[in-house]
């Protein structure tokens, strides 16, 4: 029996396409966005793809927001970017604006949509991250893109206390991304050595476990703090 309908956003890498790949095989419908699919949605009857770049407002307004046939419709706003890695003074405006409009806009904008659009049961979850409350020389656009998101889902968990709302932390991820961050000029980014360190040792958490920790939240009836840690779940 169909489990639910997931609608993830970056689907292509990471976390993204691994919680595809999961919920797939859980039984769950998955409609991927973003502007890269992935071989398991393509491959999959339960899969489909909407192209989208999420920095495009009018590609924003055209995903189409279906409800699961049976079981919850859930949001996973994941796509993002760890932005520009640069000393402040020196980042280029358009990186700046366009970090936050894919990690804080355009999460904002589907979440509201969502909660418009779709009825029954409904759940909604971002990809935060430790950055929001850790500060990273050089990290100033995603730090401050990620602690809007936690306090984004914090203020709609509110708004909204029948839906399961919430951000979580998924710890540092073996994705595309961390290698962004691996291969990034170590000049304005002083804590760049604990990354590649972290990396080297083997302490980067897989993004399959991420996703087997998500898809046990989805059923839990456990109550958890708006905003967590899949490590703590
Ligand atoms: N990796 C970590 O350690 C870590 C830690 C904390 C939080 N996170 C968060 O986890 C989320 C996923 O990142 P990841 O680590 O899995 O990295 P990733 O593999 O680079 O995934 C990023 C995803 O976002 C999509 N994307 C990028 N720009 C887009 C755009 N303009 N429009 C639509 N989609 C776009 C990418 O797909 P396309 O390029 O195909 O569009 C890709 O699927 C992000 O929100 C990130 O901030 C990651």
């Amino acid at each position: 029996m169909l489990r639910g309908r997931l609608i993830i956003t970056g689907v292509s890498s990471g976390i993204g396409k691994a919680l595809a790949e999961a919920s797939l095989e859980a039984g769950y419908e998955v409609l991927g966005v973003g502007r890269r699919s992935c071989d398991a949605i393509e491959s999959h009857a339960r899969g489909q793809f909407f192209q989208a770049d999420l920095t495009d407002p009018k590609a924003l307004e055209a995903i189409p927001l279906l409800p699961a046939a049976s079981g919850p419709t859930i949001l996973i706003n994941n796509a993002g970017t760890i932005g520009p890695i640069a000393s402040t003074a020196e980042v280029e405006h358009e990186e700046m604006a366009y970090c936050m409009h894919l990690n804080v806009v355009a999460p904002m904008r589907l979440t509201a949509r969502f909660l418009q659009e779709i009825e029954g049961e409904k759940q909604v979850y971002f990809t935060g991250s430790g950055a929001a409350n850790y500060p990273i020389e050089g990290w100033a656009a995603y730090c401050a893109s990620k602690a809007a998101v936690h306090q984004y889902a914090e203020v709609v968990a509110k708004e909204h206390p029948g839906v399961r709302i919430h951000a979580f932390r998924p710890g540092k991820v073996d994705t595309p991304m961390q290698a962004v961050i691996r291969e990034s000029s170590s000049t304005a980014f002083a804590d760049k050595s604990h990354f590649v360190e972290a990396f080297e040792q083997g302490e980067l958490v897989q993004p399959q476990f991420v996703a087997q920790k998500l898809l046990k939240v989805f059923v839990s009836k456990t109550e958890i703090p708006v905003i967590f840690s899949t490590s703590n779940v």
